[in-house]
């Protein structure tokens, strides 16, 4: 077993963690969040969605927060994009990275983005095709690549049947997701396992939700595949509001302290990192998701 030596982190809070929120949270708080994160050391952060308000209502500010933001070069900014509208609308904020979005389950395809698997590849196509063309990187979120809230337990072959179709429109790297946090080490394994014959191992990321407390046990599982980009929340804020009950992803700060209490190295600042956590936590008015944000936190205050 060899574990990578570094690890990549996309922060997905801004847009994962805060798109589920039941009260509007403001732009100019949303743009301090980024701003925090970036200071943190954080290198990709998944800032908004362009996608319909009348489904998503929490990011129909996605100009306003891209417009907000103080850009750091060396910095990648990623924007979700369902469709030629979407991406159409992201443009115009010139992100670094658009990410199309689709999953291993017909059921959740249909609740999520209201078409069935193959109709979201065609949908994605011209979407991927635009985005090179204008010399944007393309990422492909796989949801329910373990467990599905309508579906059940997903085989890992329709995993890889998604991977190969992504691959075949031109997306360059790929999220494992386990949308509501059901999977377990070996589960989690067969599904990146089957995403490896279509990506590099370089091009696959892991992105756990937390639901059953299984994220960082799934996270050790992926290193130890030699998987090193993963996406987590800071303060574990999140959740998919076409997955209920599902709860938000691994923190970021939870990660960020099992890999450096590894020797893995991350670039973030730790401390930082709570502080951006704490940030946006009072202002959701609840104590952070974080294990290790409160632990530090108590530390600090004792
Ligand atoms: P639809 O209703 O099938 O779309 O929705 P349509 O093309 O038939 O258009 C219907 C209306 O939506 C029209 O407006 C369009 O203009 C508008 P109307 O004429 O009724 O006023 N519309 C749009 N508006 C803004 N931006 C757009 C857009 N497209 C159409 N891009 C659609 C299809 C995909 C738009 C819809 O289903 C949708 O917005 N879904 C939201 C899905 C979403 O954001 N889910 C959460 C993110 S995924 C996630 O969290 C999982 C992930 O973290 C990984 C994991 O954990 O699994 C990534
Ligand atoms: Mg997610």
């Amino acid at each position: 077993m060899k574990l990578p030596s570094r690890v990549k982190l996309v922060e997905v809070g801004p847009r994962d963690g805060l798109q589920n929120e039941k009260q509007p949270v403001p732009a100019a708080i949303k743009i301090e969040l980024v701003h925090r994160l970036q200071a943190a050391g954080l290198k990709e952060i998944e800032v908004t969605s362009y996608v319909s308000p009348k489904w998503v209502p929490q990011m129909a500010d996605n100009h306003e927060v891209m417009g907000g933001i103080q850009r750091q070069s060396g910095i990648r900014y990623s924007v979700l994009t369902p469709n030629l509208k979407g991406f159409e609308a992201a443009v115009l904020d010139k992100p670094d990275e658009i990410v199309v979005f689709g999953a291993a389950s017909e059921a959740f395809s249909q609740k999520n983005i209201n078409c069935s698997i193959a109709e979201s590849i065609e949908r994605f196509a011209p979407v991927v095709q635009a985005a090179l063309a204008a010399g944007i990187a393309v990422r492909g979120a796989m949801s329910c690549t373990v467990g599905c809230p309508y579906e059940g337990e997903i085989a890992p072959e329709r995993v890889g049947y998604l991977a190969g179709l992504m691959k075949g429109i031109g997306v360059q790297r790929v999220d494992v997701a386990d949308t509501i946090g059901v999977g377990t080490p070996r589960k989690v394994q067969a599904a990146l396992e089957v995403t490896l014959q279509h990506f590099g191992i370089d091009d696959v990321s892991g992105h756990f939700h937390d639901t059953y407390g299984q994220a960082l046990s799934n996270t050790l599982a992926a290193l130890e595949m030699g998987i090193w980009n993963f996406q987590s929340s800071v303060a574990g804020l999140g959740g998919c509001p076409y997955a209920k009950g599902a709860t938000g992803n691994v923190a970021t700060e939870d990660v960020v302290y099992l890999l450096h209490g590894m020797n893995i190295d991350t670039g973030i600042d730790l401390d930082a990192l709570v502080d951006a956590g704490a940030y946006i936590s009072e202002q959701l008015g609840r104590p952070s998701g974080s294990r290790v944000a409160r632990a530090l936190l108590a530390k600090r205050a004792g």
